[in-house]
């Protein structure tokens, strides 16, 4: 029997309030600001320099005879920028690159350095000019903690020891001694060490079954010396295969590793047919927005499977490759993964800072790939001059996430549709920071649309609101040499503070940051 349907007449008053009510509920953020707990650690911010096309040389290091302007052989625009960042760490040599990188070649007077050929970046030859003591000492002019990854592909347990001795041993030893000789008195104390990269591929081929046992070897050998414990960090699994996590933390001893490396890359189209970098439609880079943001799910679910043997959340995850990978730049080696960098990468970088923090009770460390001339960078370079990418800008914006603690919030979102892609229109992180400033970071996707989002500050009473931006005329805008300030950060005001109540009129295209006081 058909139920008789009661047709209800609204008064028209009724009608546009409950109207209004639904639209103001489309965008709206609460944030529960008196309830955080983990704190969102600054290595999240953290980058990666490999021996891989114009990164090391000729983007941090030119050398003390090269006519760019540079400090002991360090690029000194670079240097700068990277200063101005307040970078938290830097991983190195590699990549592909440390599975075939031998230490020893890298020491001593440069001039009788042997040579050797990168294989994996364009068949290049390698002068080993660029080698520990100048990798570290770069790491402390910029105040950054240094990150090493060791060679387990085609290196041996000796050499890898022999290497953090030589980093890490104060006392009197044929390492520490050699470092001595070669002008470096003090041991560096570094912390951070990759045993092996990518073991799954290109630093060996190993299965997870293979690789636990030899990381439990080389683990073994790489000492602490002195009041120096080194954080020893597991080469992790391929994107979605979680059966390396399964059995690695199987096979694995808890006190053995403190840190499980994972890298995620986003790739628009296919690997064998990779998008442009510049150039793209709106559906494409809907594309490859949904595809950054599947970092979540990675996160999740490799988490889900280390609570299961680490339920103390002992073991961090360090995510020490991550970002956009496109078709190189026309005209360019193939084999040095040159790209450009457009407001596009500005969203991803974005929303896999603020897929980070959200997951940082289990996540210590972040890397973007790579800083300088790779990939996503930050930084790209040319003879004479320097750019900043809009992703270093992201990465400005979002410094007081840093250390800061995270804060629980509930978003609710309009949809952005493009052919068959569609997805949430913003993306939020919250954070508050030791003075008690609540840090909002918002990315509103829309390529055209500017989006009123109230945000309701629960447990605060605000008082003062600051705000800055990243946005450019649209999702394409890139910086050039000819042009570097297409997409740069200002100063934003298109706000409202009432009470407890903040209205942020998002510009289409645009990430911010919202601190509230
Ligand atoms: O970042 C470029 C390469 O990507 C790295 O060398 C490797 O680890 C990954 O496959």
């Amino acid at each position: 029997m058909l139920a008789t349907k009661k047709i209800q007449v609204w008064p028209l008053f009724t009608l546009s309030f409950i109207l209004s009510l639904n639209a103001s509920a489309q965008n709206r953020l609460i944030i529960n600001t008196d309830q955080g707990k983990t704190t969102i650690s600054r290595h999240i911010y953290g980058h990666f320099a490999e021996h891989l096309g114009r990164n090391i040389y000729g983007g941090i290091w030119v050398g003390p005879d090269s006519k760019i302007p540079n400090e002991d052989g360090y690029r000194k625009d670079v240097m700068q920028a990277l200063i101005d960042l307040e970078i938290p760490n830097l991983r190195w040599p590699g990549g592909c690159f440390a599975d075939e990188y031998h230490w020893t070649d890298g020491i001593g007077n440069p001039a009788d350095r042997p040579k050797m050929v990168n294989t994996h970046w364009g068949g290049v030859t390698e002068d080993n000019s660029f080698g520990t003591h100048e990798f570290l000492n770069f790491a402390k002019r910029i105040g950054t903690e240094p990150y090493i990854t060791g060679n387990v592909g085609s290196g041996s347990v000796e050499e890898m020891s022999k290497w953090i001795e030589y980093i890490n041993f104060d006392g009197v030893s044929p390492m520490a001694d050699l470092r001595r000789r070669n002008g470096q008195e003090e041991p560096w104390n570094i912390k951070y060490w990759g045993v092996g990269n990518e073991s799954w591929g290109c630093g060996g081929n190993m299965t997870p079954e293979y690789y636990a046992n030899e990381y439990r070897r080389y683990a073994t050998f790489a000492r602490d010396y002195g009041g120096t414990k080194l954080y020893k960090i597991a080469g992790g699994a391929n994107n979605f295969d979680y059966n390396w996590t399964e059995v690695l933390f199987k096979n694995i001893p808890l006190n053995m590793m403190d840190g499980y490396s994972l890298h995620y890359y986003t790739v628009t189209g296919t690997w064998e047919n990779k998008g442009q970098a510049t150039v793209f439609d709106k559906e494409e880079y809907l594309e490859t927005l949904r595809k950054a943001a599947r970092l979540d799910e990675l996160l999740t679910r490799h988490s889900t499977i280390m609570d299961k043997y680490d339920p103390e959340k002992k073991v961090g995850i360090i995510f020490d490759e991550w970002g956009t990978w496109y078709q190189v730049e026309p005209g360019t080696n193939p084999g040095f993964l040159y790209q450009q960098n457009t407001m596009r990468d500005a969203h991803v970088a974005a929303i896999s800072l603020n897929i980070f923090n959200k997951h940082a009770e289990r996540v210590h460390m972040a890397n973007l790939a790579q800083t300088v001339n790779v990939l996503q960078a930050i930084i790209l370079t040319n003879e004479t001059d320097m750019i900043l990418t809009p992703t270093y800008h992201v990465f400005d914006l979002y410094k007081p996430h840093k250390d800061a603690t995270l804060l629980p919030h509930h978003l609710v979102s309009e949809e952005v549709s493009f052919g068959k892609e569609k997805m949430e229109a913003l993306n939020v992180s919250t954070s508050k920071s030791d003075d008690g400033t609540v840090n909002i970071s918002i990315v509103n996707i829309h390529p055209d649309k500017k989006i009123a989002l109230e945000v309701v500050l629960r447990g605060m009473e605000a008082k003062n609101v600051r705000a800055e931006i990243v946005t450019a005329p649209s999702i394409d805008s890139y910086n050039t040499f000819e042009k570097k300030n297409t997409v740069k950060k200002a100063e934003f005001k298109d706000f409202k503070l009432n009470k407890d109540n903040l209205t942020i009129n998002l510009p289409a295209n645009s990430v911010l940051m919202v601190r509230v006081k």
